[in-house]
C-alpha cells in the first residue's frame, strides 16, 4: 500500500547573516505550491521577522532567487514537487551564494550590479531625442547574437552558480559578461573599445572555465557561456566596423 503524502512540509530556513544557522518550520502542503509560497507562509503565519525579497511572483523581476536544496533557483517559479525527490524530504532554503547576506534569505546585490557597470553593461548611443529611432535589421548576425542574451533580468542565479566567482571575487561573472556581449553586438552603441578593454582583463572573459553551470541553471534559458566565448573570440579587439 502506498504511503499518503504528508500534509506538512519540513522546511529548514537560513536565519542570520553570513554567520547563522538553519531553523526548522513545518508548513502545510498545498497543491501547486512554490518555494516562494512556502517562504511567504512562514513569514506571514509563523515568524514575521523572516527577511527575504520578491516582487512579481511570475518570473519577471528576478528578485526572489535563493538557494533551494543546494542549488540557486527562482523561488516563485520553482514548485516544491520539483525539488523534493521523496514525499518526506526536507526543503532547505538559504540565501544565494557569493553575495553578502543582509539578513536571512536577502542578499546584498551591490557587487553583482557594480560588475555590470564595470563591464560597461549599459547602452551609450549617439543619437539625440530629436533624431529618428535607429532601425536594426532583425535578420543580421549581430542582432541575433544580441537577442540571444537580451532577456536577462539580473536574478543572480548564474552568478551564485559560478565557481570562478567563488575563487576570484573580482571576476565579473556570467551575467555582466553576457550583458557586455549583447551590447558588443548592438550596432548603435558607441563605447565598444572601452567595453572590450573592460571585459578582457584578468577579471574578465578569459577567466571563465566554460563548464557551463551558469547556462545550465539560468531560468531564462540564456547561455552566458556562449556569450563569454564570443567575447573571448574577439581577443581583446572591438568588432570590425563598431562605432566608437
Ligand atoms: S561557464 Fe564561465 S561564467 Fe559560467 S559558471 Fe562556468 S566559469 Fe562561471
Ligand atoms: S543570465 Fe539568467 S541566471 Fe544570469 S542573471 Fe540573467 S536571467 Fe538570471
Ligand atoms: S518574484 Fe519576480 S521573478 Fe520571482
Amino acid at each position: 500500500m502506498q504511503s499518503a503524502t504528508p500534509t506538512q512540509l519540513k522546511v529548514n530556513v537560513w536565519r542570520g547573516a553570513d554567520e547563522g544557522e538553519f531553523q526548522r518550520f513545518d508548513v502545510p502542503r498545498m497543491e501547486s505550491q512554490t518555494v516562494l509560497d512556502v517562504v511567504i507562509h512562514i513569514q506571514r503565519r509563523l515568524d514575521a521577522t523572516l527577511s527575504y525579497r520578491f516582487a512579481c511572483r511570475v518570473g519577471m523581476c528576478g528578485s526572489c532567487a535563493m538557494t533551494v536544496n543546494g542549488r540557486a533557483r527562482w523561488t516563485c517559479r520553482t514548485h516544491v514537487t520539483k525539488v523534493l525527490h521523496h514525499a518526506d524530504d526536507v526543503l532547505e532554503i538559504a540565501p544565494l551564494n557569493h553575495l553578502p547576506v543582509v539578513k536571512d534569505l536577502a542578499v546584498d546585490m551591490t557587487d553583482f550590479f557594480d560588475k555590470w557597470r564595470d563591464a560597461k553593461g549599459y547602452f551609450a548611443g549617439r543619437r539625440t531625442r530629436a533624431e529618428p529611432v535607429a532601425r536594426v535589421d532583425p535578420a543580421t548576425a549581430a542582432r541575433k547574437a544580441a537577442d540571444a542574451g537580451i532577456e536577462c533580468i539580473g536574478c543572480g542565479v548564474c552568478y551564485a552558480s559560478c565557481d570562478v566567482v567563488a575563487w576570484n571575487p573580482d571576476y565579473l561573472g556570467p551575467a555582466a559578461l553576457n550583458r557586455a556581449w549583447t551590447l558588443v553586438n548592438d550596432v548603435r552603441d558607441t563605447q565598444q573599445q572601452a567595453r572590450i578593454a573592460a571585459v578582457s582583463n584578468d577579471a574578465g572573459c578569459q577567466s571563465c572555465h566554460t563548464l557551463g553551470s551558469c547556462t545550465e541553471r539560468c531560468p531564462k534559458s540564456i547561455a552566458p557561456t556562449a556569450s563569454i566565448a564570443g567575447l573571448k573570440r574577439l581577443n581583446g579587439k572591438a568588432p570590425q566596423g563598431a562605432p566608437e
